[in-house]
């Protein structure tokens, strides 16, 4: 998980409709072997976050993309398979590597979405974007981009700068 040092990009977020805006553009900028780390308290918004993604990554509409707690990951076929992990029932990197998350984790062939993401411990890939949701009163959202990778910075940018223009045009 990136430290507090890393580059942070921070969204207000007032609505459904913002969250799964933001997804679907996330999920443009997608290409094969990006990882998201998802967090946030339970219901913060992580599988509905996804679920944009996943549209955003050309999933279907006929697949419903659901939280992969039981089965702990879902494949979904887009412009590049995405694989959905909930990482919310494992204990730890035992369980994890038991799970083999980490081979997926170093895949090139798709993208993974990872909610429960600070479960990874020390397995957490470098250059992942993180997404932290923080729930706030009222039910509007924050959403806490960060990455000790560079670029995801640069790639995020156009797209949270148009979001914002958007909100207040
Ligand atoms: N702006 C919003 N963004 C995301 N979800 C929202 C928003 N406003 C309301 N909701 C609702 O909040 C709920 C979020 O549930 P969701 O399952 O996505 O959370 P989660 O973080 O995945 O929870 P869990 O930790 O149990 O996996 C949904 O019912 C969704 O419709
Ligand atoms: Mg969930």
């Amino acid at each position: 998980m990136s430290d507090d040092t890393a580059p942070t990009k921070i969204l207000n977020i007032f609505s459904l409709a913002d969250t799964e805006k933001i997804g679907r553009q996330i999920g443009r900028l997608l290409v094969p072997g990006d990882v998201l780390l998802l967090t946030g308290d339970l219901g913060a918004g992580k599988t509905t976050l996804t679920q944009s993604i996943a549209r955003g990554l050309d999933v279907p509409e006929e697949y419903y993309v659901t939280s992969p707690s039981f089965a702990l990951m879902h494949e979904y076929p887009g412009r590049c398979p995405l694989y959905h992990f909930d990482c919310y029932r494992l204990s730890g990197e035992d369980d994890i590597e038991g799970a083999g998350l980490s081979e997926y984790l170093a895949t090139t062939s798709g993208v993974c979405v990872v909610e429960w993401a600070s479960r990874l411990g020390s397995l957490t890939p470098d250059n992942a974007l993180t997404i932290q949701i923080i729930l706030l009163p009222a039910e509007r959202r924050r959403m806490v981009f960060q990455s000790d990778g560079a670029s995801w910075m640069q790639r995020l940018e156009p797209v949270i700068v148009q979001f914002d223009l958007n909100k207040s045009g």
